[in-house]
């Protein structure tokens, strides 16, 4: 048996978590969660608290959903792991029609990996091999157009390809050169109109295209919502644009939906709310229902053949990871899309979200709570010392992280980015758990801020 205070000291002794100062972390006693259940985290003591953000946004569903835990199960009876490399498996083979069953626009292939970024990486690799031997080459177009505060991962390819200085400033020199447009993020912008905001992005990404089109191979973009960048929505329009002007001058439309797809903005992915159709398009977090490591990286049949050929002109996609296509996570993720069915989980979305907005009114009331942005079931509650001027917390305040620790006083579990609160609950939170989630962090709010002054 292990005591808490055991596995505490092992904790502190062996463990580097991720995005933690690890100075902070070993003066403060660790949360562990031990289950979990339906929508809630259930701790060592038996404590229980929402999960307001979804276990890092992936999970869909519920914590301990019996129809993914059969599957995972099922499958686990057959085989935990074998390698795509050389060899098929029936789960990642099965989830490959589904996939494309549902994909947006003219997506016709699937190529799997374990993590947003290497999606995100795969994705950046298959477009610069692309245009290197498509029918009609075009070796010069090597170089890639992303938004300023965008997020693709973390890996090294990934964060060229984003742009929050608070996490890649200090790998600028192993970072390639990409062309950035600014981010329409209307709030913290000098427009007088979201219209206008929208336009300054626009015309930027325009006079890159004028000029540059013909060494550009494509260009990134979280569809709708930046989350990570503290769940920044675009103003309407803005991507239909963005879309039709890549079309326009030749360079691939390539979406990272590992946050928003599978329901979180109320439809399965982002892009279907214009009818997009990128040419390529990243997935992970909730694929596998929150349950196991997965992604998916969508591409057409366009660009699926250009990589076809004899062994000798070496046109093969030379890129895979040791556990690509897993069949116990193929199974959780064939599980979840028939739970989106059986649940009929985007149908109940349409109540859930604005019964969320409504929700979230109230904190508007609150003398230090700012902009308040939702996407769906994505929220961000941006903290300020004077909302009258805009002015943020000191950094080193860590308000954000503040409330979240007070959260847990009031059974919600949520984590920041910086002093934005997210809020990004399972698709399978009920307006109960809506109710207690927001009162709860309404409460924090107010005892950390008055408690700051
Ligand atoms: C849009 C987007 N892309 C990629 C990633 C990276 O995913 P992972 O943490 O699974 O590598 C994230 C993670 O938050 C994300 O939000």
């Amino acid at each position: 048996m292990n005591s808490k205070e055991k596995l505490i000291s092992l904790n502190h002794q062996y463990l580097w978590h991720p995005f933690t100062q690890m100075q902070d972390w070993i003066n403060e006693e660790p949360l562990f969660i031990e289950k979990g259940e339906g929508n809630y985290l259930i701790d060592t003591d038996g404590k229980r608290y929402i999960d307001g953000v979804s276990s890092l946004w992936t999970n869909i569903h519920g914590h301990n959903r019996k129809e993914i835990n059969e599957a995972v199960q099922e499958q686990l009876n057959l085989i935990g792991h074998t390698t795509m490399l050389g060899l098929a498996n029936i789960p990642a083979t099965l989830l490959g029609e589904k996939l494309i069953e549902v994909a947006p626009g003219e997506l016709k292939k699937v190529f799997y990996s374990d993590s947003g970024s290497t999606a995100a990486e795969i994705a950046l690799k298959m477009a610069y091999q692309y245009w290197q031997q498509k029918n009609k080459p075009e070796p010069s177009k090597t170089a890639f157009i992303k938004l300023k505060e965008g997020y693709h991962g973390d890996t090294v390819g990934s964060v060229s390809l984003g742009g929050i200085d608070l996490f890649h400033k200090i790998f600028s020199h192993l970072l390639f050169d990409t062309y950035s447009i600014p981010t329409p993020f209307f709030y913290h912008s000098e427009f007088s109109s979201e219209e206008k905001c929208k336009d300054h992005s626009i015309q930027s990404l325009k006079a890159i295209l004028e000029r540059h089109h013909h060494e550009i191979a494509g260009l990134f973009i979280e569809p709708y919502v930046q989350g990570a960048a503290g769940m920044i929505v675009f103003p309407k329009g803005y991507m239909k644009e963005v879309a039709s002007l890549c079309r326009d001058y030749n360079i691939l439309f390539i979406v990272d939906e590992v946050a928003t797809g599978f329901g979180r903005t109320g439809k399965l992915f982002a892009c279907e709310e214009d009818q997009l159709e990128p040419d390529i398009m990243a997935v992970a977090k909730g694929i596998s229902g929150g349950y196991l490591p997965l992604a998916a990286t969508l591409t057409t049949d366009e660009i699926y053949n250009a990589f076809l050929g004899d062994h000798s002109e070496h046109k093969t996609f030379y890129h895979g990871h040791s556990y690509t296509g897993n069949p116990l996570a193929c199974s959780a993720a064939l599980a979840s899309l028939n739970l989106f069915k059986k649940d009929r989980t985007l149908d109940h979305l349409q109540e859930k979200i604005p019964f969320l907005r409504t929700s979230l009114e109230v904190f508007q009331d609150l003398d230090h709570v700012g902009d308040i942005r939702q996407k769906g079931m994505m929220v961000g509650i941006e903290l300020m010392s004077d909302k009258g001027s805009k002015t943020p917390y000191p950094p080193e305040h860590r308000v954000g992280h503040k409330v979240c620790m007070e959260a847990r006083n009031h059974h919600v579990i949520i984590r920041p980015l910086g002093d934005v609160l997210i809020l990004m609950p399972p698709l399978s939170v009920t307006v109960e758990e809506i109710q207690a989630l927001t009162k709860g962090i309404y409460q924090s709010i107010l005892t950390v801020t008055q408690r700051s002054k």
